[in-house]
């Protein structure tokens, strides 16, 4: 039955000039495919465990190939691809998944070596180009045993002027033990008070929120008595604590400059455009560590930065929405948060991240126009906390101020979740990968006047 739905669809293509009227060979058909698609992490030193640089690299994996491109689980990209358009969606195309399925099914010829694409070569250095800057934690030992660790780095930038930032990229300095790490700008530590003159804080919002944070060692997360707010969209607080309202000159002014994730690239803002550090700043490196080897291991993570030459036409921006205040109850398969903001200002929105923890999902973007129209930005039906891809929009989306975006994931803390850690704890908000994170981290650029 199979062949013969096959014998018609070949039929019925022989009118025009098809790829699978010939053999489909590994030289002149696949090695372009996997080069372009599955090379960039299939490499030495990279982040996937084997190379495809050759035939001899690929025909053993070929059927392990065959099935996870016939699943969408290679290359690892989870956006749905009814929403959005993305410059760095790495998604094969119906035809390259099929052009895979029929060389395996055809027995993984290899071809005429004379149609072999050149093999791509990898830096083994930075990605950025050379950086101008390289800021570096201090020499960090991870002993052989024990939990993950969650260690924060500040280290002075000794920028005498403000430094205009095009491209940053994280590289974590031994890759067996860095799981991922982030780094965000800081202000320079306030100078300590005179003994004796330590200030008490009394702004109410600080007295509160310093009661609603658990600190510990080196993790943060949120009181388990706290209040309980699931749907962030009752409150427009731009994913502050409960209680607190952010200021707006606040927005998006911090934040993190370069994240090293499972599956991202290194940030390189859209042309034309950069991320301000300014003079005498400090960067903190939030690296969590993983012991993997169950060895001794020492790391020494940097990032490296290209400045520009001249002082930008726009400021690349990020703003991190969360909502810190959800619940979800042990076993629970389906959980819904939410977070919504209002946007105050017209604004370029240039990429999205969806970021959550183990038992995250799935995650949709929406907003709803000052008009009343909506639109999907981006949903992510399959979230996986081993993949946290930045999605990257195509050309700029304009958001007229008064916009109204909305965030809604799901939780799924039952036993079904294979990543779930411990389907019998209630998770609330928490740094550690254990706890729960639920986060749209949006990059974006004012819209200048005479722009639109
Ligand atoms: C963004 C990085 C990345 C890209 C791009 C990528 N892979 Fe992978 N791949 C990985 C990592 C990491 C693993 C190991 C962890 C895992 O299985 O999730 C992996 C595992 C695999 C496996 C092991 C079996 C399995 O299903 O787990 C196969 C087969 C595979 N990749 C094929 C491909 C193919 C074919 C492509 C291109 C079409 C591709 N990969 C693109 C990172 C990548």
């Amino acid at each position: 039955m199979h062949r013969k739905i096959l014998a018609i669809a070949f039929i019925s293509m022989s009118s025009q000039p098809s790829a699978w009227a010939r053999d489909i060979t590994f030289d002149a058909d696949v090695a372009p495919i996997v080069f372009k698609h599955c090379s960039t992490c299939h490499h030495p030193n990279d982040v996937a465990p084997m190379s495809f640089l050759s035939y001899q690299e690929v025909k053993p994996w070929a059927a392990a190939i065959r099935e996870s491109v016939l699943t969408r689980k290679m290359p690892p990209w989870k956006a749905d691809a009814h929403f959005g358009k993305w410059s760095n969606d790495w998604s094969l195309s119906d035809r390259e998944i099929d052009t895979i399925k029929t060389w395996v099914d055809q027995g993984k010829k290899e071809g005429d070596p004379k149609s072999l694409p050149p093999t791509p070569v990898f830096t083994t250095d930075w990605k950025i180009g050379k950086p101008d800057a390289i800021i570096a934690i201090p020499p960090h030992t991870l002993t052989a045993t024990g939990p993950d660790e969650y260690e924060f780095f500040t280290v002075p930038t000794n920028f005498t002027e403000d430094k205009w930032v095009v491209s940053a990229e994280l590289r974590p300095g031994n890759r067996k033990i860095v799981h991922h790490a982030h780094v965000y700008i800081t202000e320079p530590p306030a100078a300590k008070p005179e003994a004796g003159k330590a200030e008490a804080p009394t702004d109410p919002q600080a007295v509160y929120r310093k009661w609603l944070i658990v600190h510990e060692g080196k993790l943060s997360w949120i009181r388990p008595e706290a209040p309980v707010i699931d749907d962030g969209c009752v409150v427009d607080d731009n994913g502050y604590w409960p209680g607190n309202k952010p200021k707006d000159d606040n927005f998006g002014k911090w934040g993190m400059i370069s994240s090293y994730l499972p599956g991202r690239e290194p940030d390189v803002y859209p042309e034309g455009t950069a991320r301000k550090i300014p003079a005498g700043a400090n960067v903190t490196f939030q690296i969590h560590y993983s012991r993997a080897t169950k060895k001794p291991e020492t790391d020494v993570t940097s990032i490296g930065l290209i400045f520009a030459k001249e002082p930008p036409k726009q400021v690349a921006k990020r703003v991190d929405l969360s909502n810190l205040s959800f619940r979800i109850p042990a076993g629970d398969p389906n959980v819904e948060v939410s977070e919504c903001h209002t946007f105050k200002q017209d604004l370029y929105m240039t990429s999205l991240t969806p970021h959550m923890h183990l038992r995250g999902k799935d995650a949709r973007f929406d907003v709803m126009y000052p008009d009343g129209t909506k639109e999907t930005l981006l949903l992510v039906p399959h979230y996986n906390f081993n993949w946290q891809i930045t999605y990257k929009m195509s050309e700029p989306k304009f958001i007229p101020k008064g916009t109204r975006l909305s965030i809604v994931s799901h939780f799924d803390n039952s036993p079904n979740n294979p990543l779930n850690p411990d389907p019998t704890q209630v998770v609330r908000w928490g740094e550690a990968s254990e706890m729960e994170m639920m986060d749209g981290w949006i990059e974006y650029l004012d819209a200048l006047p005479g722009t639109r």
